[in-house]
């Protein structure tokens, strides 16, 4: 039986892009999205077979929502060996304005629970079977703050401190936990920004490097590696540099801002 590929956010971007990825290497797919129209038309342009894949409609900042669709593909589809909790939000906010408090919930809801709710219904059976990746989709955007950008930024930090607690406690397992941070990637989440995004990657560029990553079982990895260079250093930037260098850059559009 073909290995089984789980992947959250499957209507759009970097979700189709690594659902093709797979599809290529042989994988069957389970693709996740609540935008299931999306999915199927994608796969009919792409000629997948019908019988190496499944659609399963889930909303993942609705916890129960991405957990029935965990167990739903398990008993169509079996166990999957690797699983990519990869839906996400981004949108800019303003904390001083009532209506982004709820951006922020909607984002941690989304990035976050959302990630937990889509690796949990697969651990116990990974564990007794004794192996499967869990790949966290994080970002650049997690290594330091972005003035404007505070729920997303603060939602991919908890990311990578998130999955980097659940590798250590499932070692013993066998499951590896992998957390991919892309940096710029040419997705319709991306297509509305107003500054200018370095070494801008096209989606099936980064599905690639991706897919080799998650194949050899890394732990972390940046891609592409010009904005792993970038993360570093943003790490070592005193805290009054890096506000300078900030300061003046265009925000992330707000929900209310065309
Ligand atoms: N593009 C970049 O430069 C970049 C950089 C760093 C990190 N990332 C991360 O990469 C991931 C994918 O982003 P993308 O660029 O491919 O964005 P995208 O094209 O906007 O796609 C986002 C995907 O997430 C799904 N999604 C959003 N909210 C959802 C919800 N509540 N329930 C279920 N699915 C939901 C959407 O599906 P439905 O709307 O159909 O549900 C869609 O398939 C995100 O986690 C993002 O933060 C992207």
């Amino acid at each position: 039986m073909a290995r089984l590929v789980f992947i959250t956010g499957a209507s759009s971007g970097i979700g189709q892009a690594l659902a093709w990825r797979f599809a290529q290497a042989g994988y069957r797919l389970a693709l996740a999205a609540r935008r299931t129209a999306e999915v199927e038309s994608w796969v009919s342009a792409r000629g997948i077979s019908a019988n190496s894949y499944q659609i399963y409609s889930a909303d993942v900042s609705v916890p129960d929502s991405i957990v029935a669709a965990g167990r739903a593909c398990m008993a169509a589809q079996g166990i999957p060996d690797v699983v990519v909790a990869n839906a996400g939000i981004s949108v800019g906010v303003d904390t001083s304005e009532r209506a982004d408090i709820d951006v922020i919930a909607q984002t941690f809801a989304t990035n976050n629970i959302g990630m937990a709710a889509t690796f949990h219904p697969f651990i116990e059976a990974m564990a007794q079977r004794g192996g499967g990746a869990l790949v966290g989709i994080g970002s650049v955007a997690g290594i330091r703050g972005l003035p404007g950008h505070g729920a997303y930024c603060a939602s991919k930090a908890a990311v990578i401190s998130y999955c980097e607690s659940l590798r250590g406690e499932l070692r013993a397992s066998g499951i590896k936990v992998v957390t991919i941070c892309p940096g710029y990637i040419d997705t319709p989440l991306t297509q509305k920004n107003r500054y200018v995004m370095p070494f801008l990657m096209q989606p099936q560029d980064f599905a690639d490097k991706a897919f080799k990553a998650i194949e050899a079982g890394a732990s972390y990895c940046v891609i592409p590696w010009q904005m792993g260079l970038v993360a570093k250093l943003l790490r070592l930037l005193p805290n009054a540099l890096f506000d300078k260098v900030l300061a003046g850059r265009p925000r992330k559009r707000r929900n209310s801002e065309p």
